[in-house]
Parts: C-alpha cells; sequence; structure tokens
C-alpha cells in the first residue's frame, strides 16, 4: 500500500495504512477513471476542460491488447470468472498533472473518519441503511447484496467499479464498502453529532448525493455507465452524441428561451416551474416540457433524446428528489445553465462556480430571476483486511452480463474497459484547508447575492 501512496505523491499517509486513506485512494481512483471523459464545455468561453476538469489527452487503448467479454463459457451464476485479464498495471507513462480541483472534496468527504477509523463494527451497524456491500479482495471484487434497488442502479454502479480493477489492476487495494442506491441522502449528522463521546461512529456509506446534513460519501451515479431503462447511453458515448448534437445549432441561432425538459411530480420546486411556463398571459422566457417516460418507451425514445436538447440558448437545472443525473446532460449542451440553488451535491458539482460555470437562479422567485437571466444572457490504523461476507458471490463482468438482458447489455459492452489504462492517474491534491472552504463557499454566495440584487433592480 505504501509505495502506491508514494507514487501518487500521497506523502502525508507516509508510514501510515488506515483505511481512510485507503477508501480516499479508492474514491481518487474512481474519479480518475471516469476524468478522460469529463470535458464538458464551459458556459460562454472556454471548457469545462482547461477550468476544472484539466483532462490529460484522450483515452489510449490503441496498440493495447484488448479483452472483450467473452461470456461463451458461463452458463450459470456459479461460474469461475475468467483469470486471462491481465493482474498488474503497467503505466507507460507518468502523470504530474495534477487532478481538478472537485478531487479534494474526497479529504472532506472522509473527514469524519480520520480520527475515529473504520471499523467493523460501523459497517455492521451501516447495513441496514445501505443495498449492497462489496468487498474488494487481491483485486477480486464480491458483493452481498440486503435490498433490491430501484430498477438496475446496483447493478451499473457494481459495473462501475468492475471498469475500475479492469482500468488499474493490482492498484485497487483491499476494501469493504457499503452502498446506498436511493435518492434520498441516507446518513444524518444530526443522529451521531452531539450524542457524547461514547456515541457510535456513523458508517462510511457510499452514495450517489450529499448535502450539508449528510455523511454520505459521494460516487458518481449508476448512469455513467448507462441507464438502460430509459435509454441513456453510458457517459463517454453520451457525451460524444450531445457534442455532436450540440455542433448542429450555433449557440446564437438556438431559441433565445430557458429550456427544460423532465419530470415535475418528484420535487415541488419543479411543479413550482412549470408556472414559469408560456402562458396567455406571461412570457418568463421559459419553455418546459414534461416528460413522460411511459410513453417515451412505447415510442422509441424518440421525444427523449438528450442529445437533441441542445437548441436552447439556456438550459435549466434544478434538482428532483434530490440531486438529478441530469445536471451533467445540461451542462455539455454548451448553452447557459440556470441553475435553480441546489440543495445537495454530486461528485463535482461543488466545484462549480457561479457565473463561471452556471447562472445563479434563487428558488423562491424562478419566473423572475430566469427571465431575468435570460434576458442578460479512515481508520485506527490497524492493518484491514476485509474478509468475504459468507453470503458475498464474487463478481466480474461475465457473471454481470450473464444476469442482464437487452440494452443494459449493449450498455456493458460500449462502457467496458478493454485494456488495463497506460498511465498513471493526476495527483491528488492536498485536502482544503477548512477556512479556504469558508472563503470559498463566501465567495460564491457573494457573487450569488450580487447576481440576486441585479434582478431585483
Ligand atoms: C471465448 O472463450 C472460449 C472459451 O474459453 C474460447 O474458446 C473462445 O475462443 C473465446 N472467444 C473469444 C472471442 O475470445
Ligand atoms: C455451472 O457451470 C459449471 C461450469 O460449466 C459447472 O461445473 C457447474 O456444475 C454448474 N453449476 C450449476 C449449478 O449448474
Ligand atoms: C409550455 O408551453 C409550451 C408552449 O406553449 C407547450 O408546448 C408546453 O406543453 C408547455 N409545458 C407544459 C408543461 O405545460
Amino acid at each position: 500500500m505504501l509505495n502506491i501512496f508514494m507514487v501518487f505523491g500521497l506523502s502525508a499517509f507516509k508510514g501510515l495504512v488506515s483505511t481512510t486513506a485507503t477508501l480516499i485512494f479508492f474514491v481518487f481512483l474512481v474519479f480518475a477513471a471516469l476524468l478522460n471523459w469529463m470535458d464538458i464545455p464551459m458556459i460562454w468561453e472556454t471548457s469545462f476542460g482547461q477550468a476544472i476538469f484539466t483532462s490529460p489527452s484522450a483515452r489510449i487503448h490503441h496498440e493495447m491488447i484488448e479483452y472483450p467479454l467473452n461470456c461463451s463459457n458461463v452458463h450459470n451464476l456459479t461460474q469461475k470468472c475468467p483469470d486471462d485479464y491481465p493482474s498488474v498495471f503497467e503505466p507507460e507513462e507518468s502523470t504530474t498533472a495534477t487532478c481538478p480541483d472537485y478531487f479534494r472534496w474526497i479529504h472532506q468527504d472522509l473527514k469524519q473518519w480520520k480520527s475515529s477509523g473504520i471499523t467493523e463494527d460501523a459497517i455492521e451497524r451501516g447495513i441496514p441503511s445501505t443495498n449492497f456491500r462489496l468487498v474488494i479482495v487481491n483485486g477480486n471484487a464480491y458483493v452481498e447484496k440486503y435490498r433490491p434497488a430501484f430498477q438496475t442502479r446496483d447493478e451499473s454502479t457494481i459495473w462501475g467499479i468492475l471498469q475500475l480493477l479492469r482500468l488499474y489492476p493490482g492498484r485497487v487495494p483491499d476494501l469493504d464498502l457499503l452502498f446506498f442506491t436511493g435518492d434520498r441522502t441516507r446518513i444524518m449528522k444530526r443522529e451521531y453529532k452531539g450524542k457524547g463521546p461514547n456515541a457510535p461512529s456513523p458508517p462510511p456509506v457510499f452514495h450517489y448525493c450529499g448535502e450539508k446534513a449528510a455523511l454520505d460519501i459521494v460516487f458518481p451515479d449508476w448512469t455513467f455507465w448507462g441507464w438502460a431503462e430509459v435509454n441513456i447511453m453510458p457517459w463517454e458515448q453520451m457525451l460524444m452524441a450531445i457534442k455532436k448534437g450540440r455542433e448542429k445549432i450555433k449557440w446564437e441561432e438556438r431559441e433565445p428561451y430557458a429550456f427544460w425538459k423532465g419530470n415535475p411530480r418528484v420535487a415541488a420546486d419543479r411543479v413550482d416551474l412549470l408556472k414559469c411556463n408560456l402562458s396567455d398571459k406571461n412570457d418568463w422566457n421559459v419553455r418546459v416540457y414534461k416528460q413522460d417516460w411511459g410513453k417515451e418507451i412505447g415510442h422509441g425514445f424518440q421525444q427523449s433524446k438528450l442529445e437533441d436538447q441542445c437548441t436552447h440558448r439556456y438550459k435549466i437545472y434544478i434538482e428532483g428528489a434530490t440531486w438529478s443525473v441530469s445536471e451533467k446532460y445540461i451542462l455539455a449542451c454548451d448553452s447557459v445553465t440556470l441553475m435553480v440553488k441546489p440543495r445537495y451535491y454530486d461528485f463535482f458539482s461543488r466545484s462549480l462556480v457561479p457565473m463561471r460555470h452556471f447562472w445563479p437562479i434563487h428558488r423562491k422567485n424562478k419566473c423572475r430571476d430566469l427571465k431575468f437571466a435570460v434576458d442578460s444572457g479512515n481508520g485506527h490504523t490497524r492493518e484491514f483486511k476485509p474478509t468475504i461476507p459468507p453470503k458475498a458471490q464474487r463478481v466480474c463482468d461475465e457473471t454481470a452480463a450473464f444476469l442482464e438482458k437487452g440494452l443494459w447489455t449493449e450498455f456493458m459492452v460500449q462502457s467496458m474497459v478493454k485494456s488495463p489504462s497506460d498511465k498513471l492517474p493526476c495527483t491528488l491534491p492536498p485536502p482544503y484547508e477548512s477556512r479556504a472552504i469558508q472563503v470559498s463557499l463566501n465567495a460564491k454566495e457573494k457573487i450569488t447575492k450580487l447576481v440576486e440584487t441585479w434582478e431585483t433592480e
């Protein structure tokens, strides 16, 4: 373990083998694996690539031996996983580039466990709050499921981790992880804070979003590997399609309105947004449309293609039940993103800056603000060898694919990592000092307030 931390410049962990450090390293690898796909264009001038997603060169997987999915030998779930995939990662290139800013939040999200450490007991206590547990031992993944996930969120998330194991074989440390796949935040601070010195430490639970009041550790949501139920491709393919789609109409030639399409029933704020739509009485420069997934499923998703939704100069982001997976697709359109003040964050959104990446919209005066915007343009430091839970099953690409059918299988083939990475990931930047976080939050608040004063004037 030690040498890996040194290779990646995490000298702070020298001499220390703790599970918090291991978890930080794991999340870091997950983010690094997605980094090459993160070049969402930035509103107005440059691209996200320069601002926060300093993407290294495109994925170089050519001239490498590829290991495609081969299920011809898989007849049942107790099937042995094949072992022909490389077990070590031999990068040809090293990189000294520092990872984008949002990587720094990894330290923040795991800070809670730095002193208390992650104990077997904390993991056990977390089980009732989660959908599955994933254990990695010697580069192999084992899964124990506790309760069903909505649609195939669990399968897609497990698939994502299997791809990580393929991208950096031999580098993903032994881990014991809990995942929650629902919408709502799961581990609330109020249940642990101020409960006295002998209060149990909160369980470390990975989830797709977080909020101020929660301790959920943010992890890329399942859609990065595709959302088969509603025909949304894995992010890499989806981004390529959106890039093509957004080139069809230049920004100046797009409809000069703020566009939103989605399911309003999941949040009161979304229902409220419908009031800003064009009517006989008002034109707030807003054009909103209801997404009827039932109808789309029956009609081959002709009206819900995200690559065909870069037609307006402004696109509205508004949270659903909590965070919304739509954020990245909206930002990718290269329109101006009008963001109704979010309460939740995903793994990259805390590094978005108002008036640089989005235009802030107040929750209360949505119509007015939208109109204005459009008008203006671990551990007790013990060795931690997870034990494979007795009921956990080994998973690999082949067993995962065996379970699935139809579009999801197609998406798995698309999103599969076919050979190990040929380069080291970027270098993890150090944690924020708590003062720096406050300074940055204050600065964002100040910009937002300034925009609000323009709107009221
Ligand atoms: C898939 O695996 C089987 C059995 O190991 C092998 O005979 C076959 O050639 C493989 N197919 C591909 C396309 O690699
Ligand atoms: C599963 O497949 C393996 C290999 O083909 C075979 O040895 C085993 O008996 C099968 N198990 C069941 C339950 O069918
Ligand atoms: C909003 O207005 C447009 C244009 O009149 C209309 O086509 C659309 O259906 C309306 N959206 C909703 C959710 O009513």
